[in-house]
């Protein structure tokens, strides 16, 4: 029997307009380049116009993912969008862009909740669903508007953040066609430390969305610790080794963090993916942002061998190894 495996086709993403500069946030609250800069590797995030929305981001990526992958819209049979800032609290907002695209009509559609780590959480589901012959070409989105999320008076919290989408096409192939695809996911959450990092409100609670507070300190530790520890579970389980990656991929909150990431795993630091200083933390988008970015610059190539790695609210947490 021949084994399926979910292939990267398509690689796309999609940045709002307007950019916000360390400089221009100095003037709205308390802060300056200098210690955003030192303390983030912050320079500058992208802010959704005041009509854009998380939908609309999604579908700016997406359509140029499909158009990386050379398929027709009406092709892809399977649509999850992760996110935490939903244009509605529901339907779920990948039910809108599926429409918008024009996917195949009836094809399932669904949004991941899993904050930061949404997309690897959202790679797992699409993985599945295509190795169990439920769907042949997935579209897999991570989008954001983290700009409605933060409290802008919050100097904590919201020089951290910024808007965005990536995207990706997966598409079933076989194990004997070829060995790219995906290789491994791991996930994991710990919800003892739900408070450590949250939205000061929601539907059920507050009947608002609330805005994003967290204890920093926490966060930064935990993610430092699962960050690498993920990507060493997922190694194990593709049966390879830290050494075989060519490219680590992990999310983007904080350049300390990415550097300490790749200095647990001993990797070189040339091999370590940074855009944080371009976009700030775009939650659930930064992994595909990344990716896409580096793809269209021709230094992620095709045949390399990825690790991706997710940290962020919940905690959540996970890794994946993808031959692409
Ligand atoms: N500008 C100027 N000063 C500031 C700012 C700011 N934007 N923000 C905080 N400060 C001040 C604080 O008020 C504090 O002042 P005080 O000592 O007078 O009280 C001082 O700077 C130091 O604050 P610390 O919290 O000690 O600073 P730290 O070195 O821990 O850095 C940071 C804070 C950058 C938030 C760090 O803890 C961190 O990166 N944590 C990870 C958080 C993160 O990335 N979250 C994103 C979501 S989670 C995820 O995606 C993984």
């Amino acid at each position: 029997m021949s084994m399926i495996r979910s292939k990267f086709v398509g690689f796309g993403h999609y940045l709002p307009e307007k950019v916000l500069t360390n400089d221009d946030l100095s003037k709205i609250v308390d802060t300056n380049d200098e210690w955003i800069t030192d303390r983030t590797g912050i320079k500058q995030r992208s802010i959704a116009a005041d009509n854009e929305c998380t939908s609309d981001l999604a579908y700016e990526a997406a359509l140029n993912a499909i158009d990386y992958a050379k398929i027709e819209a009406n092709e892809i049979d399977l649509v999850i969008v992760a996110t935490a800032t939903p244009d509605n609290t529901f339907p779920s907002t990948s039910t809108k862009v599926a429409d918008k695209i024009g996917v195949k009509k009836g094809a399932p559609a669904f949004d991941i909740a899993a904050a930061c780590s949404g997309f690897v959480y959202a790679l797992n589901m699409a993985d599945l669903m295509i190795k169990s012959g439920q769907a042949k070409n997935a579209l897999i989105i991570g989008a954001e508007t983290m700009s409605r999320l933060v409290d802008w008076t919050d100097r904590n919290t919201c020089v951290l953040f910024g808007d965005g989408a990536g995207a990706v096409v997966l598409t079933a192939t076989t194990a004997e066609d070829d060995n790219k695809g995906m290789l491994a996911t791991k996930l994991f959450a710990n919800g003892g430390l739900y408070d450590e990092l949250r939205t000061t409100g929601g539907v059920s609670s507050s009947k608002d969305a609330g805005c994003i507070q967290m204890n920093g300190r926490e966060v930064f530790k935990n993610a430092v610790t699962y960050l690498p520890d993920g990507v060493k579970q997922v190694a194990k389980e593709a049966g390879i080794t830290i050494d075989d990656i060519d490219w680590l991929i992990p999310h983007q909150a904080n350049i300390r963090i990415i550097e300490g990431t790749g200095k647990k795993l001993g990797m070189d630091k040339e091999k370590v993916i940074i855009s944080v200083q371009n976009h700030a933390n775009t939650s659930a988008a930064s992994i595909p942002l990344a990716l896409s970015e580096n793809i269209r610059s021709g230094k992620v190539k095709e045949g390399d061998l990825i690790a991706f790695t997710a940290f962020g609210a919940g905690f959540t947490w996970g890794a994946s190894v993808v031959r692409l």
